[in-house]
């Protein structure tokens, strides 16, 4: 089973990549992370997408399309991938279509994430995640079990993301309605649009993806192509 997760900044992709990854053997592509893990090492695409990224608009697709290519021979995909904020444009969304036939895999669902931006931004700005294993974490929402101390690796070091303030979540909002909501469309016409309730609690919307999976999800986008999360 391959599967994208779209939805804007804050809708709860990464989250919920990382309960699929653990709970269904799938192995989760974020071009998100991978483009920090870039930034943070310095590498020639890390300086290429470091201050676009700041501004809280799109890399350049051919960027991401290359590092989504490489990491699918890299990692092989066993029982399939989950697609963490990639594909964002519609060229995007070609080439995805491209890549898995070439390695003999298709794309066969998009749970699009409904949530109302103002949520969002709160959402946004209480996001940390551990140093060290990545683990992610809200100040509210999801703290760590014991304060101060990763539930998952015990370490003690957090870190929050650059990008994570509200005038660049603004624009990351922006950037999900000119360029990546017409996704929803794209794919509504491949009928392969599952839609979920992206402001209910982590577990519940965990749920309603696995609903999805085993083919018991709303089809198609609930508010259409305006409001898809
Ligand atoms: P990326 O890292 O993909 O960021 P994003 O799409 O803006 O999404 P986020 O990671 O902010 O949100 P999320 O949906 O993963 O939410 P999360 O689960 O963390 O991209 C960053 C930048 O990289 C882009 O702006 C762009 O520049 C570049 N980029 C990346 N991919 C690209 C591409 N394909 N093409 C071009 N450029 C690209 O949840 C958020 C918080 O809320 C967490 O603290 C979490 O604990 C909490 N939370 C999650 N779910 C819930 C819930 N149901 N209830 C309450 N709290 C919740
Ligand atoms: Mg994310």
């Amino acid at each position: 089973m391959n599967l994208v997760l779209l939805g804007p900044p804050g809708a709860g992709k990464g989250t919920q990549a990382k309960l699929l990854e653990d709970s269904r053997s799938l192995v989760k592509l974020s071009t998100g992370d991978m483009l920090r893990a870039a930034v943070a090492a310095g590498t020639e695409l890390g300086r290429k997408a470091g201050d676009i990224m700041e501004r809280g608009q799109l890399v350049p697709d051919d960027l991401v399309i290359g590092l989504i290519a490489e990491r699918m021979d890299k990692d092989g995909g066993g029982h399939g991938f989950i697609l963490d904020g990639f594909p964002r444009t519609i060229a995007q969304a070609e080439a995805l279509d491209r890549l898995l036939k070439e390695r003999g895999k298709k794309l066969d669902m998009v749970i699009a994430m409904e949530v109302d931006d103002d949520g969002l931004v709160a959402r946004v700005a209480g996001r940390f995640a551990c140093a060290f294993c990545g683990e992610g974490y809200h100040d509210i929402y999801k703290p760590p079990k014991v304060e101060g101390v990763c539930d998952r690796c015990s370490s003690a070091g957090f870190l929050r993301r650059q990008d994570d303030n509200e005038e660049v979540v603004r624009s990351r909002l922006e950037a999900y309605h000119a360029q990546t909501e017409p996704l929803i469309d794209y794919y509504t016409r491949q009928d392969k649009v599952r839609t979920v309730d992206g402001m209910a609690d982590i577990a519940t919307v965990q749920k309603e993806i696995g609903r999805a999976l085993d083919g018991e999800g709303r089809k198609g986008a609930k508010n259409g192509a305006k409001t898809p999360g």
